[in-house]
């Protein structure tokens, strides 16, 4: 059904094909020293070119995916541009999004965005578009200035995160509520020293008429109490008797008053998040600037850092330990700091330089448990762990000098075999004894990636050592004529001619991915273009 209502913008149909890049692990960057089975991700790169390459891998399958992407304010940071034409940002942003949606858990994954008001109403409507208003979860409001902001008209000090679940009401039912502050917990007093500790009373009546409800209850003073005007009692009597042998209903302190039950603060489950975070319970950004110069050292900051506090809250909300959490802006690696010492699993994505004098530094440090800042304490972090550090692959189609499309040198076989399996949604899976068996798709079906030319006498000894029902793909760089047609169960396709129609290759980058730039309605428009 046709959407009744659209944010468009110049190049929102610009359609991208995105080539599916492999993951190459640089061995010499990893920290796999403590553990040498870890599957944390550090991915160097353009993040719509990593997620594509994780797409297939990971698709329904994160529970948490933070970003916090560039706010297009205008400014050039040390480390990247944050200054984009408003379409471009948005056009920048919407394929991210999309492939983000595919990853998370289709059961309680949420996606958690940071934002501020230069774009937020954009975002916001952007994020109704591709997940649907109705997973839309929250808009919280975090206090990111403790103090007065008066170089503007009205001050600046909050921020906001952006909620959407990919299923609402199991979300509602598995996320994890937070722990009571001793601010909120102040109310729980033991005046009594009641060996099961700090108390509280909550009035025993709820609202409305309930026939079984309306009993009489005579107090140990001897005053008899009914309910108020419009209320029953929160509870039918027969309960009421069994929390009052129980020791669990207070009647005032002259034993004489209204029945109130009594609830332990030991029993409390932790308190349902709401949309207001201030900065004294997750932190400003002055916290986070702290941080990082705790971590690199003065002359190495990080312009955008945001506290580890604010990422622990949202970890905690929307995962549990040995959880799957995403960022794919990972600026000077916060959420995997924080997701590693609070025991996720993690993958982070930053295509700048940063990726390895602050990411890679600075879980170095949380594994080598030199990081004693943050959220270590809360955490209980004491160090180890590891993670692995990737790099994109090359272009696996590069151009010869005479413009036509060949394979990147740089791939070897076994590269090469893996990449077009990326490529054509197989997985591969090279078999040990029969060499044609390289990557699986669907049962019993295969495909075979090979440089060579292909003869028929090649084609007929596959052909002879598979088994009934089986169906492979032949990628390859040229064969005899008619071959194509010799075996019904057997498709030859030539590498690069089947690859290309389906992506762009050789674009590193999809930052502008809008290829004209916009035209407004004050511009001469030049009919021809
Ligand atoms: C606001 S910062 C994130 C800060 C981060 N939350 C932290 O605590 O340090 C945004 C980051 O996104 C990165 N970024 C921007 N475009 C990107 C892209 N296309 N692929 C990967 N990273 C990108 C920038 O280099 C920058 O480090």
């Amino acid at each position: 059904m046709a959407n009744k209502l659209e944010l468009t913008w110049f190049g929102k149909e610009e359609p991208i094909k995105i080539e599916p890049r492999l993951l190459i692990e640089q061995p010499e960057l990893s920290n796999t020293g403590a553990d040498p089975d870890t599957t944390n991700m550090l991915i160097h790169g353009d993040n719509l070119l990593a997620l594509k390459a994780l797409e297939s891998k990971f698709a329904g399958q994160i529970k948490c995916i933070y970003i916090d992407p560039p706010y297009n304010i205008g400014a050039a940071f040390e480390h990247y541009d944050d200054n984009l034409e408003h379409s471009l940002w948005l056009s920048l942003i919407r394929p991210r999004l999309e492939i983000l949606w595919s990853l998370l858990d289709k059961e309680a994954g949420s996606i958690w965005i940071s934002i501020d008001d230069n774009e937020q109403a954009y975002m916001r409507v952007l994020c109704d578009e591709l997940f649907g208003r109705h997973n839309f979860v929250a808009q919280i409001v975090w206090q990111k200035r403790y103090s007065r902001e008066n170089r503007e008209a009205i001050g600046d000090v909050h921020e906001y995160i952006i909620v959407y679940a990919k299923n609402k009401e199991i979300f509602k039912l598995q996320r994890n509520r937070l722990p009571m502050s001793e601010e909120q917990a102040k109310i729980y007093k033991n005046p009594n020293n009641d060996p099961r500790g700090r108390w509280r009373p909550v009035p025993m009546t709820a609202q409305g008429y309930r026939p079984n409800q309306m009993y009489p209850i005579t107090a140990p003073g001897g005053a008899v109490h009914y309910p108020p005007a419009g209320r029953c009692w929160s509870t039918i009597e027969s309960e009421f008797k069994k929390l009052l042998a129980d020791g669990r209903i207070y009647f005032g302190k002259d034993n004489n008053s209204q029945p109130n039950t009594i609830r332990y603060l030991s029993e409390v489950p932790g308190v349902a998040p709401w949309t207001w975070w201030p900065s004294d319970e997750v932190g400003h950004t002055d916290s986070a600037k702290k941080e990082i110069m705790a971590l690199f050292g003065n002359d190495n900051i990080f312009d955008t850092p945001k506290p580890e506090t604010l990422l622990e809250r949202i970890i905690h909300i929307a995962s549990n330990p040995g959880d799957l959490v995403l960022d794919s802006f990972l600026g000077s690696g916060t959420t995997a700091a924080v997701a590693h010492k609070m025991g996720r699993h993690y993958i982070g994505i930053e295509m700048g330089n940063h990726a390895y004098t602050h990411c890679k530094v600075r879980l170095d440090k949380v594994i080598a448990g030199e990081d004693t800042g943050g959220v270590t304490k809360s955490a209980g972090w004491q160090g180890g762990g590891g993670y692995r550090f990737y790099e994109l692959a090359p272009t696996l189609i590069n151009e010869d000098a005479f413009g036509e499309a060949v394979i990147n040198p740089d791939y070897d076989a076994a590269m090469l075999a893996a990449a077009v399996a990326l490529h054509e949604g197989f997985t591969y899976r090279p078999d040990t004894s029969l060499f044609w068996k390289q990557s699986t798709g669907n049962e019993n079906s295969y495909l075979f990636v090979t440089t060579r030319h292909l003869t028929g006498a090649f084609l007929d000894s596959i052909r002879n050592t598979m088994e009934e029902g089986e169906y492979l793909i032949i990628a390859c760089r040229s064969y005899d004529g008619g071959l194509d047609k010799a075996y019904g169960n057997i498709t030859i396709k030539k590498i690069p001619q089947m690859l290309l129609s389906r992506c762009e290759f050789g674009r590193e980058n999809y930052n502008l991915n809008i290829v004209h730039p916009p035209v407004y309605d004050d511009e001469e428009v030049d009919p021809d273009e």
